[in-house]
């Protein structure tokens, strides 16, 4: 059977837009691939966040996993720092890739102008590194991500042929997956920038475990343009474009089909539409989040997930340090 992997960052809360972007694709995939998600907490350690915080981060982003649709069942789900065989290969790819790489990924570019002030770790620097460790270990066929990370799936890529060609057939080389639409939802109040989790910003973010009404308000409020014709022209229109996408993703209609359907609405009438979507999903979503967390569900699902994906790092990464000459492997 093929293999699925990916991971989410447990900094910030979830927003609609990781799960347009990323979870919405695992849940989909998930029966028909060997599935591994995991929360990626060791990247999240990349800018200091509060150990309590995060801690709390950690399980709310499992709930919501579950929550979303994703089982224990069909999914081997656990915290990427519980399982000690990615960063042992990360370090063996660090060592097999290079400054200049490093230095040609956008999001570090980004993010390190961000956290300037407070200082730019090395982990941020080498986070894609891990991220490619995250991937070879388990020889993921396909990774379902948003845009913004399709350039750090490409650098597994090219790691993984440099590696394979040096020291023979070692790693399968994965396909970045991203959705039809929705690889990159905007910000409701900036509809030209990416909406993030991490934006200081709520009010351009739709929180998973954002209140009902309040998820409303955010949709209603959303910056359109003066036209009032809900058509997708993400270049003119980004705001109404952003909007046409969510709705499409949310029920799974085609654009063409969205802008006859609202041929002759004004805003107001298309943005009730989309705020009745996002309440159907939101709704849904919490009412399982808030039943899961109840228990020891989210205990279980880890504990599955970290034995059975441990078996299978620890053999990758124990070929690879035998293959450098390192240790007794
Ligand atoms: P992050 O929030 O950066 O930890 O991303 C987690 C997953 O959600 C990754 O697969 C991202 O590519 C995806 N994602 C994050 N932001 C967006 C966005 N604005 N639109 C679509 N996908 C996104
Ligand atoms: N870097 C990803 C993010 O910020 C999370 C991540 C870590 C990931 N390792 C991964 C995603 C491996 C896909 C595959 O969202």
């Amino acid at each position: 059977m093929k293999r699925m992997l990916s991971g989410i960052q447990p900094t910030g809360y979830l927003t609609i837009a990781n799960y347009i972007g990323a979870i919405k694709q695992f849940i989909e995939i998930q029966k028909k691939y060997e599935s591994f998600i995991f929360v990626a907490d060791l990247h999240s350690l990349t800018v200091n966040p509060n150990p309590n915080h995060l801690r709390k981060k950690i399980r709310e982003t499992v709930g919501l996993y579950l929550a979303c649709g994703l089982n224990g069942k069909d999914t081997y789900i656990f915290n990427q720092s519980e399982n000690i065989y990615h960063p042992m290969l990360s370090w063996a790819l660090e060592c097999n890739s290079y400054i200049g790489e490093m230095n040609r990924m956008t999001q570090f570019k980004e993010k390190s102008q961000k956290h300037i002030t407070d200082g730019v770790t090395t982990g941020l620097f080498t986070y894609p590194v891990l991220m490619t460790a995250d991937i070879l270990i388990y020889d993921a066929d396909i990774v379902p991500v948003g845009i913004d990370q399709k350039q750090h799936v490409e650098l597994a890529r090219n790691i993984a042929e440099r590696f394979n060609h040096k020291y023979g057939n070692t790693f399968k080389i994965p396909v970045p997956l991203l959705p039809e639409t929705g690889a990159k939802i905007m910000n409701l109040q900036d509809p030209t920038k990416k909406m993030s989790k991490t934006d200081e910003n709520p009010k351009g973010n739709i929180y998973l475990l954002d209140e009902l009404n309040i998820a409303r308000k955010k949709i209603m409020s959303a910056i359109t343009d003066s036209e009032s014709i809900v058509k997708f022209d993400p270049i003119n229109k980004p705001g109404i474009s952003n909007l046409i996408t969510i709705y499409s993703s949310l029920t799974n209609k085609s654009i063409t089909i969205i802008e006859k359907e609202f041929e002759n609405a004004n805003y107001g009438v298309f943005k009730n539409k989309i705020a009745d979507e996002v309440e159907i999903l939101l709704k849904n979503i919490q009412t399982k989040y808030f039943n899961i967390i109840k228990d020891d569900t989210i205990e279980k699902v880890l504990d599955k997930g970290i034995e059975r994906t441990t078996q299978i790092a620890k053999e990758k990464a124990y070929e690879v340090y035998h293959k450098l000459g390192v240790g007794r492997y």
